[in-house]
């Protein structure tokens, strides 16, 4: 597979679209981000690296991050996790409250706001700076020193993070948050404010797609269970109340963030990543959305 031209092709079909969409502005700092970014990587299980655009432009990667810390999570609690958190897509908008009241505390899934707060909290629990550990992480999956959290996003969410708040003090009546309620958001706003680029985060996400050893260092991260029950949840949870419709177009497990990043992977091949801060309005990447379901169909490659 010619990965390169295909790229090349991707983005130039979707020149029309680059630049339309939204950009999140409900946090101050990624209001600031151009909609007309676009970037897009590729990276195989041989670490062979195919890029167009701003593929090495870095981006917060937001809610992206809700996969990492949930591997983080998942290896510092094993199964007894679900018992704090589901495995169900929730319908609702990615920072909704309502859920929370019926299922007393217990987030539907771990890539929704409350989820991934919970994720944080056990983080919290588990290491003295959770975002530093998360940071750590990130650097060992991506075989690059250089990520690091930007601390004005971070600033500039924690100060109008009022919904995560809500979310989190309720949970906590529940008893399902051990930690200071600010102590949880501040590291779970860091978590968000990491910045990384396309084709770091392509081949983060190879331990997923290689079934859970991390090719280019052979350490095994977890089970290859553990791998496909997460890619599941990607598939079915990734992208917001739009997960049904994007499995529907797309066909790949993928998790997406509001600075305009969707990160999937194809069991087995590769890493894909792609960044374009317009989104819908679900939250997805408009051109990111669209130039995946042209990847899987020009390639044929998706999980179905
Ligand atoms: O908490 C927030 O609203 C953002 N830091 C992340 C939101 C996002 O990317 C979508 N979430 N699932």
């Amino acid at each position: 597979m010619d990965y390169q031209a295909l790229l090349e092709q991707i983005q130039h079909q979707l020149q029309p679209v680059i630049g339309q969409g939204r950009v999140a502005s409900y946090i101050p700092e990624l209001a600031k981000v151009s909609p007309h970014h676009f970037g897009m990587a590729v990276v195989e299980l041989d670490g062979t690296v195919h890029a167009v655009g701003d593929a090495r432009v870095p981006f917060s990667i937001q809610s992206i991050s809700k996969l990492f810390t949930l591997l983080m999570a998942f290896q510092c609690e094993g199964d007894a996790l679900w018992q704090r958190v589901g495995r169900e897509p929730s319908g609702n908008p990615f920072n909704s409250l309502v859920q929370l009241e019926h299922e007393s505390g217990i987030p539907r899934n771990p890539f929704i706001n409350a989820g991934a707060l919970v994720l944080a909290d056990i983080l919290c629990t588990r290491f003295a700076v959770p975002e530093n550990a998360v940071v750590e992480f990130m650097r060992r999956l991506a075989g690059e020193k250089d990520i690091q959290y930007d601390r004005r996003v971070a600033r500039s969410e924690r100060d109008t993070a009022h919904r995560n708040a809500a979310m989190a003090y309720f949970m906590r009546s529940f008893g399902n948050l051990r930690n200071p309620v600010p102590q949880v958001l501040d590291a779970y706003c860091r978590h968000c404010a990491i910045e990384m680029n396309c084709v770091d985060l392509a081949r983060a996400v190879l331990v997923l797609a290689n079934r859970g050893v991390v090719p280019h260092s052979g350490e095994r991260l977890l089970s290859a269970s553990a791998a496909k029950r997460v890619s599941a949840l990607m598939l079915t949870c990734g992208t917001y109340d739009a997960a049904g419709d994007f499995a529907f177009r797309v066909g790949l497990p993928a998790k997406s963030g509001v600075g305009g990043g969707i990160l999937a992977l194809v069991p087995g091949e590769c890493g894909v990543c792609v960044w374009s801060p317009g989104l819908e309005p679900s939250g997805n990447s408009l051109a990111g959305s669209l130039a995946l379901e042209t990847f899987t169909t020009l390639t044929g490659r998706s999980i179905f």
